[in-house]
């Protein structure tokens, strides 16, 4: 008698578990009858079923996925338009996003992703700030089971699988299409040609790339040489003040290299209340190609103008997705972007959207 009551419930939970599976209730292979042969090949918006993809896409995402994103801060028109993406394309593929802005300081940031830690979210992405002093709290992350994305900005941690990708742009190629442009400009040039640098915040990945991707395509002109390199924290506020200080410390500066329009921008303000023409007495390069960088590009007092994308927020939202559903996902996800002459810019401006 005993034996049959045993196998009775065993039968009655092998009946169940069955029944539930026929039904959908939450295996995440083979649900459709079709395993994992063939899922990334199939025709787009079309399900192997022929059911409506998004209700036939037995992933573990299909349940409520929250994202904790710690910002860098609010600096520039650039991360303005990088939190907006972030935000909607959140909202539009519904998952929960918990926002932090860290203000530009690191341990802002630190405190940030470890209550993200401590609330269990499912993924953690961030855009940090400086590049170093990221392995502890990644081996935290790592060790509560909680994977994480880097967007925009990349770290310095020898140990890779502290993160899944990075999506972002190639701020060393960055630096070289703007310096490549200017070797081009001065190719002919018999005098010496003064630059100064507005570098972005000391330590993060765009300024240290984009100072070294200038320098080694500027050195192939030695007639090119950067007197003066600050940082200007990639706020207009101190692109104007440090330009300032440029144009009184120094008699001759041909070219501007801004590490971002919005240092850029602040720059033509100071270059104009010295009685300057930005564009003409000063050539002027900078990075991003935000809206009122291309206002400045298309009326001439910003000459070249080197793109990077802040919309990373649907990338990044599939990226939250294929990892929550232990899809393989590229360890680099590259932006591709443009360069714009004034005269380009002029053309593109009503199509700027940010
Ligand atoms: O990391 C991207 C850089 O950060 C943008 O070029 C700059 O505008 C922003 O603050």
């Amino acid at each position: 008698m005993k034996v049959f009551r045993k196998s009775g419930i065993i039968l009655a939970a092998a009946l169940m578990l069955l029944m539930s599976a026929a039904c959908g209730g939450g295996g995440s292979a083979g649900g459709n009858g079709s395993g994992n042969g063939g899922g990334d090949a199939q025709q787009p918006g079309v399900s192997q079923s022929g059911q409506d993809p998004a209700v036939n896409k037995e992933n573990a995402s299909d349940r409520k996925i929250t994202l904790g994103f710690s910002q860098v801060g609010a600096e520039s028109g650039w991360r303005t338009a990088n939190t907006k993406s972030i935000q909607d394309a959140a909202k539009e593929s519904g998952i929960e996003l918990k926002f932090s802005d860290a203000q530009q300081k690191q341990e802002n940031q630190i405190k940030a992703i470890r209550n993200f830690i401590q609330q269990k979210v499912d993924v953690i992405a961030f855009s940090p700030v400086v590049e170093s002093g990221w392995d502890t709290v990644l081996k935290e992350a790592k060790d509560a089971g909680i994977p994480v994305i880097l967007t925009d900005r990349a770290v310095d941690s020898k140990d890779t699988s502290l993160y899944e990708t990075f999506i972002g742009s190639d701020f060393v190629e960055e630096g070289r299409s703007a310096g490549k442009w200017l070797v081009e400009q001065y190719k002919d040039t018999e005098e010496e040609i003064n630059i100064v640098e507005l570098q972005g915040t000391t330590g993060s990945a765009p300024a240290i790339d984009r100072q070294k991707g200038f320098a080694e395509e500027i050195a192939f002109n030695p007639k090119l040489k950067v007197i003066a390199s600050q940082t200007g924290d990639f706020t207009r506020a101190k692109g104007k003040e440090v330009m300032q200080a440029f144009l009184k410390a120094h008699k001759k500066i041909d070219v501007l290299y801004a590490h971002n329009d919005d240092m850029g921008l602040g720059a033509i303000q100071a270059i104009e209340a010295a009685g300057l023409k930005p564009g003409e007495d000063i050539i002027i390069i900078t990075v991003d190609g935000v809206k009122d960088g291309f206002v400045a590009a298309s009326e001439g007092k910003i000459n070249f103008i080197v793109e990077c994308n802040p919309l990373l927020g649907p990338q990044l939202m599939d990226a939250v997705r294929d990892v929550v559903d232990g899809k393989d996902v590229a360890k680099r996800i590259v932006t591709v972007e443009g360069v714009f002459t004034s005269e380009d810019a002029k053309r593109e401006l009503p199509n700027r959207q940010y």
